[in-house]
């Protein structure tokens, strides 16, 4: 099973333009308590490398791209992410990597949980024992 999950929201177009709206429990699968952005990446930049014990998010690229790489300490696997309406599903326990943004590129993530620092796990060996 891919550990690439999308979820594609719903267009809420006129002729005016396009509108999507995020909804926790609803287009978004978990209660939404903390939403952060990444933006001005300086060139070359790799971000993340890092797992979480209980998180779950949702990535939207808002503009831009970037390249993702989950890891569930078995399967390895890369996607670009280059969508306002395709999100990323990231689940417990998947490590991830950012890599490959484009000039301007910003993403918007949708948290499960607020912000602890206990809850990462930062190093790959750790990641890799504990996924066992
Ligand atoms: P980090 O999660 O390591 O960033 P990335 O996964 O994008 O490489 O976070 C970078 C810094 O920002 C780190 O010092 C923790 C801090 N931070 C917060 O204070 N609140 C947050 O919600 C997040 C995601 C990070």
């Amino acid at each position: 099973m891919s550990l690439v999950k999308f979820i594609d929201f719903e267009i809420k177009g006129d002729e005016r333009g396009s509108l999507i709206s995020l909804e926790g429990n609803k287009n978004v699968p978990f209660d939404i308590k903390r939403v952060y952005y990444i933006f001005d990446n300086v060139p070359g930049v790799q971000r993340g490398f890092h797992a979480h014990h209980n998180l779950k998010q949702v990535v939207i690229c808002m503009h831009g791209e970037c390249t993702f790489v989950l890891d569930n300490g078995k399967v390895r696997e890369e996607v670009i992410l280059n969508s306002k309406s395709k999100a990323l599903y990231i689940e417990d326990f998947i490590w991830r990597e950012m890599k490959n943004f484009s000039p301007g590129a910003v993403l918007v993530v949708l948290a499960s949980e607020y912000y602890d620092e206990a809850d990462y796990i930062r190093n790959y060996e750790d990641f890799k024992r504990i996924s066992k």
